[in-house]
């Protein structure tokens, strides 16, 4: 295989965070579909498995046993994120492995997720592509908040589309908790806004800053609210079956703005695909999906929409 990697890129890469509440929606799949369509556009890509403890890129990809993995950078075995990329056997597309027995995002300690930050910024590709794994807790959160692109994934059924709407607002509280990190008065106006049952009565982040303003916190609000503008979720709904499955997106885009005073894109749904499900189920590599395939064209769409 060519090496096109060998020259260090003037920018930093792009990265994708695929994130959204529970497991088994969908975000491994096609996170490695969205690495695999970029890297047949010719865009140098790294898929990360972030999903510590429950890594599975690395099947999708049909490599069984990734020689090199996240945990040998945490342990400064490789002194580089770089040096733990490992070759797919896809042109442009490489594989920062998370399989890991003792890691786990749950536990990850704090300078050890600044240090893979760190590590993911400096990596020598166009498009970095983080599979996050299930849950909302604040490592998952902080993956999800340093992406250019941040892709939320669901499904149509009314569970999936709760966890995706609580995965967003953990996300815009987060977003808030951390910039607000220096200042403890409205950190803990924040925190305690963060308890759906909270006893200021705050339900919507209108009524957070109303109670930062009273608190003689209009700047801070103003500034927060610029802040909060960044935050720009891209909804992806997947496994849809008939017509009225593609309204989950709309629904999480009109909550949002009503509680969250920020505007998700809703990017459209995937097909539930047959094929695509017996392919993973029979451990078939991804890349050998026949390009006819109904979730795989869709996939082609959404990636060339957040190109
Ligand atoms: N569009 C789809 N059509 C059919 N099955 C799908 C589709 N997307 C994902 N699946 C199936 O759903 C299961 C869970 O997918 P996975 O990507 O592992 O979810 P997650 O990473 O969110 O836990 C897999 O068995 C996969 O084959
Ligand atoms: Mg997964």
């Amino acid at each position: 295989m060519t090496d096109n990697h060998a020259d260090r890129p003037a920018e930093p890469p792009k990265i994708w965070a695929v994130g959204g509440g529970k497991g088994g929606v969908g975000k491994s799949v096609l996170s490695t579909i969205f690495a695999l369509w970029l890297a047949r556009m010719g865009k140098r890509t790294i898929i990360v498995d972030v999903d510590l403890g429950g890594a599975n890129v690395h099947t999708l990809l049909g490599i069984k046993n990734p020689p090199r993995t996240i945990n040998d950078y945490i342990t400064k075995k490789f002194p580089k994120l770089e040096d733990i990329c490992i070759d797919t056997g896809v042109e442009n597309l490489r594989l920062l492995s998370g399989a890991s027995e003792i890691l786990s995002l749950a536990n990850l300690q704090f300078a050890q997720k600044v240090k893979i930050i760190q590590g993911l910024r400096q990596l020598n590709a166009e498009y970095v592509i983080l599979d996050l794994g299930a849950g909302t807790s604040y490592n998952v959160l902080d993956f999800f908040l340093i992406a250019q692109r941040q892709i939320v994934m669901l499904t149509p059924q009314p569970i999936s589309i709760q966890n995706s709407y609580a995965f967003v607002r953990n996300a815009v509280y987060r977003k808030l908790s951390r910039i607000s990190s220096q200042k403890p008065g409205l950190l803990s106006i924040i925190k305690s806004a963060m308890d759906p049952k909270n006893e200021l009565n705050v339900r919507t982040i209108k009524e957070l800053f109303r109670v930062i303003r009273n608190d003689g916190g209009a700047d801070v609000a103003d500034f927060l609210k610029k802040e909060l503008a960044t935050i720009q979720p891209a909804l992806v709904t997947n496994m849809i079956r008939n017509q009225k499955d593609k309204n989950a997106g709309n629904i999480i885009q009109l909550v949002s703005e009503k509680y969250l005073m920020i505007k998700p894109i809703d990017l459209g749904g995937i097909a539930y695909d047959y094929q695509l499900n017996s392919m993973v189920s029979g451990m078939t590599p991804l890349a050998e999906t026949d390009p006819s395939n109904e979730a795989f064209a869709g996939m082609y769409d959404i990636t060339t929409k957040l190109i």
